[in-house]
């Protein structure tokens, strides 16, 4: 059966219990309107030891910049729940805004270097967000293995990072990103696309798949595989806001030539919708 927990010291005390009978606890952080990639995080904790599983579902405010979608993110905590019991997970922690966020809040928590480029370049105050409201996920469940997917690949370094810098109890790990049968990443924001759109959306994993078969060939020109990564997003999309190959332990761009651990990264609108998508070149499926 899947209980519904909405407070944290609830979901703490249910989370004592399960381990002091021995239970290990995976925890999948999620926004909600769950798919199948979400869904794969669950597996993958249990891949990983968790015998029993927390699923929360939150669309945290602190994340969203001003002007982006925090009011029409979608938001289905029924459908979600009854995903999650269908997979067996145990517990969904949904709490309301205001108990994640009382009155009088004003701790945060920031991770630096590895939020300085891209995702957090162009979305100044989301990462503090992610890591305080994620923070307070591990803080709520105690100590578990967390699963976060490589479709927000800065993310999971981040909170990698954050995990091992301040000692948390938490094992992070971070999953492969699961695609459409036509390559297109799986996420909650695909929903907002217009079926024109939804073509043209595919033009970025177009350009990884390129970048990634030249690779595979051999070529190691950054500039050259930032190019091949860029011509389909640059025809279909309306604004790219960054493609770049980065170390995939470091995220510092590569100049030159590429090593041998390198991720495209890329993020570009389409009409109203962001999207963003990468690949490990060379090891990645696609
Ligand atoms: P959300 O966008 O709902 O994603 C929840 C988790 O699912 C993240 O770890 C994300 O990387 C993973 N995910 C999304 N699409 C995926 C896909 N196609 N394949 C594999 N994994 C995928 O990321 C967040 O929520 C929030 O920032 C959160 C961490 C919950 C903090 O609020």
């Amino acid at each position: 059966m899947t209980d519904v927990v909405h407070e944290p010291r609830a979901l703490r005390e249910a989370c004592d219990q399960l381990r002091a009978s021995d239970a290990r606890v995976g925890l999948v952080p999620t926004m909600g309107a769950l798919h199948d990639g979400h869904l794969s995080l669950v597996a993958a904790t249990r891949e990983a030891g968790a015998t029993r599983v927390v699923v929360s579902v939150f669309v945290n405010p602190t994340q969203f910049g001003e002007g982006e979608d925090f009011d029409k993110y979608p938001r289905t905590l029924e459908q979600d729940v009854e995903l999650c019991r269908e997979r067996g997970v145990d517990l969904v922690y949904a709490p309301p805004v205001d108990g994640m966020y009382p009155e009088g809040f004003e701790t945060h928590v920031e991770v630096e270097r590895t939020t300085a480029r891209f995702e957090g370049a162009h979305r100044p105050t989301h990462f503090r967000g992610v890591t305080t409201v994620v923070t307070k996920l591990f803080n709520a469940v105690g100590p578990c293995v967390a699963a976060f997917g490589r479709k927000d690949y800065q993310q999971w370094r981040v909170l990698w990072r954050m995990a091992r810098d301040l000692d948390m109890p938490v094992e992070v790990l971070g999953c492969p990103i699961v695609r459409e049968p036509d390559g297109l990443a799986m996420s909650s924001r695909n929903r907002y696309l217009d079926a024109g759109e939804r073509q043209r959306a595919t033009a970025i994993v177009q350009g990884l798949r390129a970048a990634d078969a030249a690779y595979r060939d051999g070529e190691r020109e950054v500039a050259r595989l930032e190019a091949l990564a860029r011509a389909p997003v640059q025809a279909d999309f309306d604004r790219i806001d960054y493609i770049a190959v980065v170390g995939a332990e470091s995220l510092e761009p590569c100049t030159g030539t590429a090593g041998d651990d390198v991720v495209v990264l890329c993020a570009a609108h389409l009409g109203q919708t962001r999207l963003i998508d990468n690949a490990r070149l060379g090891r990645d499926r696609l």
